[in-house]
């Protein structure tokens, strides 16, 4: 309908940025996208951040893993076997309908990998 779509173009040009915004606001992207970049990254993630990662885990698997009710314990597993398990989950190969489907959907192989070695570790530092 011709009344909304001037409507709509209204509304996009007055939120353009003048000219001499643009710049500034591009400058302060890429920095900003350096600083989340970060150190380089290496293959292996640091404890610290398998700690944070696996401090939801625990939640429903029980202080470090040990199993406290009907959800089964993690700790102390093998780290292949939990590895394994984990990328199963998240692939959908394995228990699609389970809540770890779609909580691992959220991890990359590095994290699953740093999960895998916390738990199999014994959960702790
Ligand atoms: C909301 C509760 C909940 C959270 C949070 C949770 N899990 Fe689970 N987990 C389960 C349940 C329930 C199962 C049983 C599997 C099923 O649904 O078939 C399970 C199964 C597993 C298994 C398979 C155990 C076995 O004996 O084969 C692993 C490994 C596992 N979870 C790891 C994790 C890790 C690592 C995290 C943290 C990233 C995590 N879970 C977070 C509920 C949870």
């Amino acid at each position: 309908m011709p009344p909304e779509r001037g409507g709509l173009s209204t509304l996009q040009r007055s939120q353009v940025l003048p000219p001499s915004l643009v710049a500034p606001v591009l400058l302060s992207l890429a920095g900003l996208g350096l600083v989340l970049a970060g150190p380089a990254r290496g293959a292996e993630l640091p404890a610290t951040t398998a700690a944070v990662l696996a401090g939801g885990c625990v939640n429903c698997h029980g202080p470090d893993g040990r199993a406290q009710g009907a959800i089964p314990g993690i700790r102390g597993l093998d780290e292949g076997y939990l590895r394994a398990r984990l990328l199963a989950f998240r692939d959908g190969r394995d228990a699609p309908g389970s809540v770890m489907t779609r909580l691992m959907k959220g991890h990359d192989t590095h994290q699953i990998e740093a999960l895998a070695k916390w738990f199999a570790q014994g959960g702790t530092q």
